[in-house]
């Protein structure tokens, strides 16, 4: 430990100065406009990989944003860590709402406010930090591998492919992945699951034109208000969600496990205030750590239709839609809820109205194990440099590839996140406390250590 403790003192501010450049980066995967910074951004990766003494490093292209790899092996006969990351950001809107430009990173109060700040560049970058401090110190326990993608944030669907391809080099013991949340600093914690995702769009139809209000309205449905009332219908008076058959496959968690979840520390009247909300809402009979962990939910993620242009324009609007998109759980799949919410929601529509539904991207729920060499690992690690065991908790955000991982290599994952949920990821404003990032750099080579300790 005192050896880590002391290479990152000594490199304090260029370990900074580096993230900070790569969070210059506006990296965004969502919009095709942003690619020839996106493609540099790997690039810069690459380098960096290289520099710290990766081999076989490569900017590996794809039908979408490319894919970085790199490795060492130390010793074919040792157990090997294959980690995961993602350099594609969110789309920095709405603008006007950072303090600071969202690509010009900026440190107040000790935190660093960038767009992927946290998500997902401050946290894969301290796994590149912490390679390089193994190999300047001689202290490379295992064998470490690299896989840094850039199309997380609009579904790995890329990824999957490359991973389907590429399996032999990606041969692993362990998938290790930073990109989650901890309770808090005073409450270390090690997420043991992430939900799965069903993402569609719906389109409501009503006249062939958008029509003068007064003339037309009252007497032809409008889509709006249609629309508005069929979303509404989706979550019943106890905020259960109302699609048929939409719980069948949900595995309940026993008691002791409810138990086990609820025991973490919340504090419901910070968490209230965090948000300026005066009354938490959610499905009747769990609680928060419930509701955003081990139960499947459904979000309007944005709505939209007639004019909301200035000023006022009295128009009976074509067409309404809304991007929706359901959390799930162990068992449910993401295919049949898609197909569950199609069936229903084109069924609950009046015949005053046409409903178009197109499914997005989607992704399976995962939970790691927390019996095995790694999670063990892990929680040594965390121990060690908190000063206090990890907790486990459930994520409720998804990262879809770790279902992946297990499906096609047959690889467990570890989700040893270092970010807070308080850090506005995909939010204006994101950022990553200074402290964390250092923290990570200094835990993470604890974890190869005890992994190849603890493999034996
Ligand atoms: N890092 C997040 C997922 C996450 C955040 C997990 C916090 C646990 C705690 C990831 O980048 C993400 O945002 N994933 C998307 C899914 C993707 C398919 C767009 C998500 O969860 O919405
Ligand atoms: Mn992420
Ligand atoms: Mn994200």
């Amino acid at each position: 430990m005192q050896h880590i403790k002391q290479y990152v003192n000594e490199n304090k501010q260029r370990l900074l100065d580096e993230l900070f450049e790569l969070l210059r980066f506006p990296s965004v995967s969502a919009d095709p406009k942003y690619k020839p910074e996106v493609l540099k951004t790997a690039d810069y990766i690459a380098q960096k990989l290289r520099d710290a003494g990766a081999d076989k490093v490569e900017v590996c292209p794809t039908a979408g944003n490319p894919i970085v790899y790199g490795e060492k092996i130390i010793d074919p006969s040792k157990p090997t860590v294959l980690v995961y990351g993602h350099y594609d950001v969110q789309p920095p809107d709405p603008l006007e709402l950072w303090e600071t430009p969202p690509f010009e990173p900026t440190v107040r109060d000790g935190k660093i406010y960038a767009r992927g700040a946290c998500d997902d560049k401050g946290q894969f970058y301290m796994h590149v930090k912490a390679f390089e401090l193994m190999m300047q110190t001689n202290t490379v326990p295992c064998n470490i591998k690299f896989m840094i993608e850039g199309e997380e944030e609009v579904g790995s669907s890329n990824l999957a492919i490359f991973v389907k391809a590429n399996k032999e080099r990606l041969k692993a013991d362990v998938v290790l992945i930073s990109d989650t949340s901890m309770i808090s600093m005073e409450h270390p914690s090690l997420e043991t699951g992430l939900r799965g995702l069903s993402y569609l769009e719906v389109e409501v139809t009503g006249p062939n034109r958008d029509l003068h209000s007064g003339v037309y309205g009252g007497a032809v449905a409008n889509p709006a208000t249609i629309l508005a009332k069929m979303i509404a219908s989706l979550h019943d008076e106890n905020n259960h969600i109302a699609i048929p058959g939409f719980y069948n496959d949900v595995v309940d968690l026993t008691p002791a496990e409810r138990t086990a979840l609820n025991n973490a520390p919340y504090d419901e009247a910070e968490y209230k205030k965090d948000l300026d909300v005066q009354e938490l809402w959610g499905e009747k009979g769990y609680t928060t750590f419930e509701r955003t962990g081990t139960r499947p939910t459904l979000e309007v993620n944005g709505i939209w239709g007639g004019y909301i242009g200035e000023g006022a324009k009295t128009v009976l609007p074509s067409k309404a839609s809304a991007k929706i998109s359901m959390r799930l759980v162990p068992n449910q799949t993401s295919e049949k809820i898609t197909e569950l919410f199609t069936k229903h929601f084109l069924s609950i529509a009046p015949a005053s109205v046409k409903v178009k539904v197109t499914p997005h991207h989607g992704g399976e729920p995962a939970v790691t194990p927390t019996d095995s060499v790694a999670y063990r690992a892990a929680q040594k690690a965390i121990a060690e440099s908190f000063g206090k065991d990890p907790i486990p908790t459930r994520g409720g955000g998804s990262i879809p590839i770790v279902a992946l991982f297990e499906a096609e290599l047959g690889l467990k994952t570890v989700l040893m996140g270092f970010g807070l949920d308080s850090d506005a990821l995909h939010s204006p404003n994101e950022k990553y406390d200074i402290f964390n990032y250092y923290k990570g750099i200094e835990t993470i080579p604890l974890f190869h250590k005890y992994f190849a300790e603890l493999s034996k």
